[in-house]
This record gives C-alpha cells, structure tokens and sequence, in this order.
C-alpha cells in the first residue's frame, strides 16, 4: 500500500494536469475533465484510508498493569490495600487447608432448599424465623449463613467417601439477615463453614479441630468450652466458647461465644444421599467479624461494611 506522502505526490502530479484543459480541443474537454475528477476521487478515497492506517499503527499500545498517574481529576493517587476480613479469611483459610480441607465459595444468592430443607427445616418450621432472612422478589435467597452449602459440600465430595476417604470442607461466604444493626449485629457479615464426615467421626475430633484452629490463628493456648445449642440440622448442637486471653484485652475470666457447630443430623446427611448408618459427620460455621474483631480490639463491626479509608488504612 501507498504512503500518505506518495499518494499526496500522485495528487499534486494530477492537480497539475488541470492545466492542460485549455490545450485541449473543446469537443474532448469533457471526457477528459471526467476522467481527472474520477482519478481524484479515487486518490482523495486512497489518501484517506493511509492516513486512517498511519494513525492507527502510531497509538501507543497501553500498558494496563502500569500504575496510574495522577491526573486532572484524581490529583492524588492512594495505594489501595486488601480489605482487613479478606486478609484474616485468608489466615483462616490458610490454617484450615494445612489441616487437609479442601476450600468450596459459597454464593451470595441462594434458594429455599439450600436454605431451609436440605438442613432439615421443614416447611412452617419456627426456627426458620430466627434467620432474619432476607427475600428477592423473585424468591431467591441471599444466604443468611453458610450452612446453605452444606448440601453442596456433601453431594460434591460424597465420591471420597465412598472410595474409603472423607469428606473435610471449608466454605467461607458473606451472608445477609435483616435484623437492627448496631454494634454488634451487621446485616452482611462473613462466616466460615466447616463440614467433616467419615466412617467414625465424632464430636472429640470436631472440639480438637476447633481448638487447634482458634489457637493457631491467636497464636496462644486458649481454652475451649460448649454449651448446649439448637439447629435443625445438628443433632446434638453445640456453641463453642473460647476463653477471651489476656493478650486480647481478658481478665482470664471472660468467655466469648465464636461459633455454632454439632453432629450433622442424619435428616441432612440422607438428603444428601448419604446413609447416616455407614457415616457420621459433623459441622460448624461461625463469623469472620467476630474472630477478627477480637483480634483487633474492635468494638463496633459496623466498621468492616463501612467504606471509611481512615479505619480500613490502619490494617
Ligand atoms: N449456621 C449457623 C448460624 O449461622 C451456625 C452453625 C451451627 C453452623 C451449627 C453449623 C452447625 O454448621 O453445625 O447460626
């Protein structure tokens, strides 16, 4: 293809020819005038595609991972930084995938089923009231606790089990309940959930992965104790309470609830196509807040949803 510049040559040479008309017999003046308007229609159409392709070859091709510069409208460029809960999920994670979990993402939009009866909530059941749930219009659920990906933790590594091995999950989600906030209650908040089934689980093995997790992630000995608890899909259900150390701001004598958690309820287990006579499992999820909350000495969860860069630049 021509060069801009050649095709300008071409252009000026035929302007040139313009001239000639007037030594041109008048009978031929008019096929020659149409055929030096069609050459330069077609040299005008040539010059503008080169100049078209000329410009498009000189854009500088953009480097999109360089940083940005500052400009007219953002004078001053912040180094952004990982949100403080993604940074202690990432410790928990990180600690649960040493003991051998595999790790599954919940979802933030969710249905009745997982929600409700594949954990044994029978439709008109009370305790589906105490979720707080929130609703689309179209039905669907924007998850009020992990424990809506039990089923799918379950249904997804049954083949494991089967095959002599174990189910060990950990599903981490951000979870919704429309309750008042305040200091201590946020309508969305981060929750971990944890599911183990094998040939012979029991509820020892679950305290000693519950301890292990809290003391590894504080780095300190801590003690454990439960209580009696109640969720449809647990059977005996249990909360788990550590107590709050020294190093965290305790007298030694403080004990702070973290989590709920029990043996999985054969109703859960057989939704699943699990036979709860061959295998016993057992299940727990807690929030993300509440651990890192304790961690920082913060008092008011409302701060992780805020968007507030002076609280979320101090981590
Ligand atoms: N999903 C419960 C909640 O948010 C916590 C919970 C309790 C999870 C017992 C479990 C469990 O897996 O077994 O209140």
């Amino acid at each position: 293809m021509s060069t801009v510049e050649e095709i300008k040559k071409e252009l000026k040479a035929l302007n040139a020819e313009y001239a000639k008309i007037k030594t041109i017999a008048p009978e031929e003046r008019k096929t020659f005038g149409i055929e030096l308007n069609k050459k330069r229609q077609e040299l005008e159409k040539r010059l503008k595609s080169a100049e078209e392709a000329a410009e498009s070859e000189n854009i500088e091709p953009i480097d999109i991972t360089a940083p940005s510069a500052p400009n007219e409208k953002i004078p001053e460029i912040k180094q952004g930084s990982k949100h403080p809960l993604m940074t202690e999920l990432s410790h928990v994670l990180d600690i649960y995938s040493r003991m051998g979990f595999n790790i599954m993402e919940a979802r933030q939009l969710d249905d009745e089923f997982h929600m409700f009866e594949s954990l044994n909530f029978p439709e008109g059941h009370p305790a589906r009231d105490g979720y707080d749930t929130f609703r689309t219009r179209e039905g669907f659920i924007p998850p009020a606790h992990t424990s809506t990906m039990q089923y799918r933790a379950l249904t997804r590594y049954k083949s494991d089990l089967e095959a002599g091995g174990q189910i060990a999950v950990v599903i981490p989600g951000r979870v919704f309940r429309n309750e008042d906030v305040d200091a201590t209650h946020e309508h969305t908040f981060y929750q971990c959930e944890g599911v183990f089934v094998s040939k012979d689980a029991t509820m020892g093995q679950m305290l000693g992965v519950l301890k292990s997790l809290f003391e590894t992630y504080y780095g300190q000995d801590l003690k454990i104790k439960t209580q009696p608890g109640y969720f449809p899909f647990t059977e005996p259900s249990l909360e788990l309470l550590i107590e709050k150390p020294k190093s965290l701001g305790g007298k030694g004598d403080g004990w702070l609830e973290m989590l709920g958690c029990g043996m999985i309820h054969p109703n859960v287990l057989k939704t699943a196509g699990i036979d709860p006579d061959k295998y016993k499992g057992f299940a727990w999820g807690g929030g993300i807040d509440r651990l890192a909350m304790l961690k920082y000495g913060l008092t008011d969860v409302r701060y992780f949803e805020s968007g507030k860069l002076e609280f979320l630049e101090e981590f």
